[in-house]
């Protein structure tokens, strides 16, 4: 398959990019290269014949009326998103015009080529979302397909107004669309700004480890490679028309997963004296911060087969010994701008 990834040069986006090359698809890595990406977490697959990058904003709508014409891909699937919570509550715009306008675009570009092509139903449009869209859970119950969304933050709302356009386009132009909501994700390429690689790298570097509130905000974790795998089986096996939660079915308050991470590193690179443990802070809550998601994955599960292959313990660890073993990755980002630095107060 020829695919045509959105924000491969982030997080998720390349995981996906080096999982499709191992499977022998061919794919072209959009990406506007924001303070997010980094071109390493690519650089297993940079000079495979099968690999093309292109440096293009998705607000630039000639730019990908041209790339859908040269590169003719079978398949989108759109990652490239402005993806921190806590920055969309300092500066919504970006969120706006990457998030909603910039989805706008990339719809209208993708059915110009597809009307071209002569509406082949075999193409795909894939929306890559969050569980976010749902709003929050109290202590019972699960975010299904069927949940009305109910977002909370800049964030959430942005990335639902790209969810209800991707589903608009499919009801109104009958373009082949599928859509995936997924839980928080970890692991390895994580950027240094979310809770995951801050609690790593603050452990390592003797620097407090804030925790919003009092750490009692439920997620629902998943380790990233899963996440990738789930992605690749839907756009080619998922129903057009159809959305899919994707979770881990891991629930866990972030003061435990922080714990659990703490835990990890005690024990695989001790400290001289004491536990990292000891390095938590407590510090203000995050404004309108959700306290609960959780998914409910049977849709994947039962119709597509799709099961996680590690448990949070295992990838966690997986995740702690990366960043262990990658610190020139993550030092070399620690200078971009908002790094380190408490965001998300300005409400
Ligand atoms: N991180 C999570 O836990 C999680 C969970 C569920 C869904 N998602 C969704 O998955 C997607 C990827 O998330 P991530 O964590 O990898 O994000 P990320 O911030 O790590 O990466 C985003 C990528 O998109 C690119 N990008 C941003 N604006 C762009 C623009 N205008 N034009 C072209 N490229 C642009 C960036 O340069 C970057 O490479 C997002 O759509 C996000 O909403 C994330």
């Amino acid at each position: 398959m020829k695919i045509l990834v959105t924000g491969g040069s982030g997080f998720i986006g390349s995981a996906v990019v080096r999982l499709a090359i191992a499977r022998g698809h061919e794919v072209i890595n959009l990406d506007a290269l924001t303070y997010a990406a980094c071109q390493e977490n690519v650089a297993a697959v940079a000079d495979n014949p099968r690999y093309h990058f292109v440096h293009a904003d998705i607000r630039d709508r000639a730019k990908l009326d041209e790339v859908f014409r040269e590169y003719a891909p079978d398949a989108v699937m759109h990652l490239a998103a402005e993806s921190h919570v806590d920055r969309s509550i300092d500066g919504p715009s970006d969120f706006i015009e990457t998030n909603i306008t910039g989805t706008f675009n990339m719809l209208e570009a993708a059915r110009g080529y597809w009307i071209d092509a002569g509406k082949p139903e075999s193409f795909r449009f894939h929306h890559i979302s969050t569980d976010e869209v749902y709003g929050s859970l109290g202590e019972e119950g699960l975010f299904t397909e069927t949940t009305a969304y109910d977002p909370r933050s800049p964030y959430s709302a942005s990335k639902a107004s790209a969810d209800h356009l991707v589903r608009a386009w499919h009801e109104t132009y009958g373009l082949p669309v599928v859509i995936t909501n997924c839980s928080n994700n970890y692991g390895p390429y994580h950027f240094p700004e979310k809770l995951v690689p801050v609690v790593i790298i603050n452990a390592l570097s003797g620097k407090p480890i804030p925790i919003y509130g009092k750490g009692d905000n439920v997620r629902d974790w998943l380790f990233v490679e899963d996440h990738a795998d789930a992605l690749l089986l839907v756009v080619q096996e998922g129903k057009i028309g159809r959305s899919y939660n994707i979770g881990g079915e891991n629930e866990r308050t972030n003061l435990e997963l922080v714990r659990t991470l703490l835990t990890i590193l005690d024990a695989v690179r001790p400290k001289s004296d004491g536990s990292y443990l000891d390095q938590i802070e407590f510090v203000a809550d995050r404004p309108g911060h959700d306290q609960r998601y959780a998914i409910d994955p049977s849709r994947i599960r039962d119709e597509l087969g799709w099961r996680p292959s590690v448990t949070v313990e295992e990838g966690l660890e997986r995740t702690v010994r990366w960043y262990l073993d990658n610190e020139d990755w993550w030092q070399a980002l620690l200078d971009r701008k908002g790094v380190g630095e408490r965001l998300g107060t300005k409400a």
